[in-house]
């Protein structure tokens, strides 16, 4: 506990004399390690006890970005508008933000698992392009497409090449956000959650391409093993399915469980393997497992035969 509050003096010290990027980096690369060392109990105590007691925080929290995912004001973590805030959309505006507040910002944006947020978010426009250039009008699916940002970077959305383009969400603030922004492109959005797909609510099917990024990190092994099972089973033959998940021990660890509240259900390569197990091999033509540069995200992608 000692330890924890020479780090948080010695960070406060820093960012008070507006050293802020080195300050962040202690901190981050401190909790990190207070984090993976410490079981689940002493965690969630330093960081009642020590982390949300210290004067650091109410500075930490004039960055808008941890503020809100912090306060998570639309009772879940990880929104969409924080999502955009992590790809510094243009429909993100900070009124009366600090010059602490901004620096801070800067840092949290950069730090690596917003980068590596930025990746899925262009691998998954990449995909679409991918698809789309090999199977003629192809039918796409995202699942907790928040803002469905990728849109906006695909070159087979804006010259018109997918057939059809759904986005489920259970979060219907979001998809009137995406219904404004690319409605131009014909997207069918269904406003359901993963629990209602397992049920069988959602008329889906024959899909060229499925994705789910930043969804599989809040489901439990169960859940996400049968809904891996169902969107496999919704593609058409020869199409793709495309899941990614934090995996664990990462960089921002600490910092994201404290002083963001954003707590993720991390996989690691053995824990991807396992959401296929209820897949028939033989309907399995290939899949490829990757974790991108930053070594925040695993990506699995399967091939329907
Ligand atoms: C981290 S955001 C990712 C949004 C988008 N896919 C992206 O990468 O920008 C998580 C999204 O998952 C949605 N979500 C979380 N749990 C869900 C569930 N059980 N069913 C449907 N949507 C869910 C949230 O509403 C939110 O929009």
């Amino acid at each position: 506990m000692h330890d924890v509050k020479i780090l948080l003096n010695a960070v406060y010290e820093k960012v008070i004399s507006d050293n802020i990027f080195e300050g962040m980096e202690e901190l981050f690369n401190g909790l990190r390690k207070v984090r993976v060392n410490s079981t689940k109990e002493k965690w969630d105590y330093i960081v009642k006890s020590v982390l949300f007691e210290h004067p650091i925080k109410e500075i930490i929290f004039e960055d808008p970005f941890t503020k809100r995912c912090f306060g998570q004001p639309r009772g879940y973590s990880g929104d969409a508008v924080i999502l955009d805030m992590i790809y510094k959309h243009r429909s993100i505006k900070f009124d009366n933000i600090t010059d602490k507040g901004k620096k801070i910002y800067q840092y949290t944006s950069s730090a690596s698992a917003s980068q590596a947020v930025r990746f899925r978010r262009e691998y998954q426009a990449r995909l679409i392009d991918e698809v789309a250039g090999i199977r003629n009008k192809p039918n796409i699916l995202s699942v907790a497409c928040g803002h469905l940002r990728e849109m906006e970077i695909s070159k087979a959305v804006k010259n018109f090449e997918i057939g059809g383009f759904t986005g489920i969400d259970q979060d219907a603030k979001s998809l009137e956000v995406v219904k404004k922004d690319y409605g131009k492109y014909g997207v069918t959005l269904l406003n359901n959650s993963v629990i209602d797909i397992l049920k069988g609510k959602c008329s889906l099917k024959n899909f060229d391409l499925i994705y789910a990024g930043g969804l599989y990190d809040y489901l439990p092994d169960k859940i996400a093993s049968q809904l891996t099972l169902k969107l496999f089973n919704l593609l058409a033959d020869g199409g793709r399915l495309l899941i990614a998940n934090f995996i664990p021990n990462i960089k921002d660890i600490g910092f994201m469980e404290s002083y963001m509240n954003w707590h993720l259900i991390l996989r690691d390569q053995v824990k991807m393997e396992k959401l296929m197990q209820g897949i028939s091999e033989s309907m399995i033509r290939g899949c490829k497992l990757f974790i991108e540069q930053k070594n925040n995200i695993i990506f699995l992608e399967v091939y329907k035969a």
